[in-house]
């Protein structure tokens, strides 16, 4: 089956942006208000976003989703050459967690899976973590073009290579941009869109753990 075939791409809670320069394109249906609304389509009470991965981290080991396990997430997919959406986004992540106290920040990783195998090596991704605009910790995860395309399905993210430039060596990626919060467990807790602020994101961190804290499942 086709990215395109699937009826989920229809859902008005997905964000997809076009990674270009001019005519930054953002698609948000009726979730509105910056406020991402969890799909309706359930399995034992749990959201469909998600799952096992297999990818390559940019320290060149294989990693899974075990390898997470006991950390909040943030994840982000994008890719190292996207010239704004994907550096806005993971500034974003980094703002958002600076507005928390430092040990309640450091129980999140920060991860950033790549939708553009076949440039983002695991060097190239070393590099690109380290930016100072970035989340401190930012882990950068690639893999072979098989490996990307199941996580990405996992987490229902879009992406494809633009067609709008003929060189193959200065392509785009389009991919939907959004930051998925998934809990300890690695369960889906939220999906914050492209717009939603730093603020936004560090209220629902904080209340996460405050009800962690308090007993209560988030
Ligand atoms: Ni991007």
């Amino acid at each position: 089956m086709r990215w395109s075939d699937r009826p989920v791409w229809l859902l008005p809670v997905l964000a997809t942006v076009i990674c270009v320069g001019i005519g930054l394109t953002v698609f948000l249906g009726t979730g509105g208000q910056g406020r991402f609304a969890a799909p309706t389509a359930q399995e034992s009470g749990r959201a469909l976003i998600g799952g096992p991965f297999e990818l390559v981290s940019h320290e060149g080991e294989t990693v899974t989703e075990a390898d997470f396990a006991g950390r909040p997430m943030l994840i982000y997919f994008g890719f190292t050459y996207c010239p704004d959406v994907c550096p806005m986004s993971l500034q974003v992540m980094a703002a958002a967690l600076d507005q928390l106290e430092p040990d309640a920040r450091a129980e999140f990783q920060t991860l950033l899976i790549s939708v553009d195998p076949e440039r983002d090596t695991p060097e190239l991704l070393a590099q690109y973590v380290t930016s100072e605009a970035f989340p401190e910790g930012l882990t950068g995860l690639t893999g072979s073009p098989e490996q990307v395309r199941r996580a990405a399905e996992a987490y229902r993210v879009f992406y494809r290579r633009s067609e709008q430039d003929g060189s193959m060596a200065e392509y785009l990626v389009d991919h939907s941009s959004i930051i998925y919060f998934m809990d300890r467990q690695g369960q889906f807790v939220e999906a914050f869109p492209h717009a939603t602020s730093p603020a936004q994101i560090a209220r629902r961190l904080q209340r996460f753990l405050e009800e962690e804290g308090s007993g209560s499942s988030a």
